[in-house]
């Protein structure tokens, strides 16, 4: 092809033309909608860094995932933020865990959207690691048997799917194997297979209030210029079980989303994580990009690169562009 045989332009000079050669579409299927909940009653707390997303408590909750419903997203991803933490991330576990009785509620409210829960010990921990700790190290093994425990207590309460995202090695077969053993085998797992240890998650560690009180997760999340030891993380999470394995943050790893879809035939999510959604928040404040336009290029973007699937904190606007 050579010009001036072959002139792009041709198909691009007017909506019409764009729609009809456009290679990808967002739909509102694609996105996951990611909430935090509280302890308390009537409680909306704003969270600072992440403008329109609040801490709530289960009432408003409800209304929240009511209103994702309504607009056809057909999926929630719920964080808890326990009333007390200690060691040992006691609040995760149990019916009365915080995230346990948010999805009772929420399944009981609103049964036709999803409920996925974060698998994960940092939001219940008093040192904001991702386990249970062995002097300053995250002890592996001994993690495990609770993440096993939580997923366990989450399907119990109705959760629809788990998604351990502690980068834990062989969590992903400790939760299946758990899941099973207690009748649970119809329970998928979406795995954070490639998670790195990122600063983009900033403002996510303020709502959840799960920053490390020493040190970081370096040792246990995935070193940012690494591809090939991601494609490693992804082949053990499929072989141990994964139904849907993931990909985070999305933005600054579209070419790991890329090479993942390449790579492997499971469904594909993408993490579009809190600082990609603050920087966004943060620039159009400011009158520097234009909001929509930007949050549309961004989740198109990650699309784009091949996830099928995107968790975004733009659920909720997006789905009100698209429908
Ligand atoms: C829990 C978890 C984190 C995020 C999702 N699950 C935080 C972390 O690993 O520190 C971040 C999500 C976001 O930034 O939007 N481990």
């Amino acid at each position: 092809m050579h010009y001036p045989e072959y002139r792009p332009r041709r198909l691009r000079q007017n909506e019409n033309f764009r729609r009809m050669i456009r290679e990808t579409t967002l739909t509102v299927n694609d996105f996951i909608y990611p909430l935090f909940v509280t302890f308390g009653k009537n409680v909306k707390k704003p969270i600072a860094s992440m403008p329109g997303n609040f801490q709530l408590s289960i009432d408003h909750l409800v209304k929240e995932v009511k209103s994702a419903r309504d607009l056809g997203i057909p999926a929630v991803i719920l964080f808890g933020i326990p009333e007390t933490k200690d060691e040992v991330a006691s609040g995760a576990l149990g019916d009365k865990g915080i995230i346990q009785q948010a999805v009772k509620a929420v399944k009981d409210a609103v049964p036709d959207i999803l409920v996925i829960t974060d698998l994960c010990l940092c939001e219940y921990t008093s040192h904001g690691h991702c386990g249970i700790l062995d002097g300053h190290v995250v002890d592996n093994d001994a993690t495990l048997q609770v993440l096993g425990e939580t997923a366990v207590s989450q399907a119990k309460a109705g959760a629809d799917m788990v998604a351990p995202s502690g980068m834990m090695d062989g969590q992903v077969l400790a939760v299946r194997e758990a899941l099973d053993e207690s009748g649970y085998e119809h329970v998928p797992i979406m795995a954070y297979s490639a998670k790195y240890a990122s600063c983009f998650y900033g403002p996510f560690r303020d709502a959840a209030e799960s920053t490390p009180q020493f040190g970081d997760r370096k040792a246990y999340q995935m070193d940012p210029p690494n591809s090939d030891e991601a494609m490693r993380e992804i082949t053990l999470d499929v072989e141990e079980g994964a139904d849907i394995i993931m990909v985070k943050p999305a933005l600054p790893y579209l070419d790991i989303i890329r090479r993942a879809k390449e790579e492997f035939d499971l469904p594909l999510a993408a993490y579009n994580v809190s600082g990609e959604f603050a920087m966004i928040k943060a620039a159009a404040n400011l009158g520097w990009i234009d909001e929509t336009r930007a949050m549309m290029e961004a989740l198109i973007s990650i699309k784009r690169a091949g996830a099928d699937m995107i968790l975004t904190y733009f659920a909720k606007d997006a789905a009100k562009l698209i429908v």
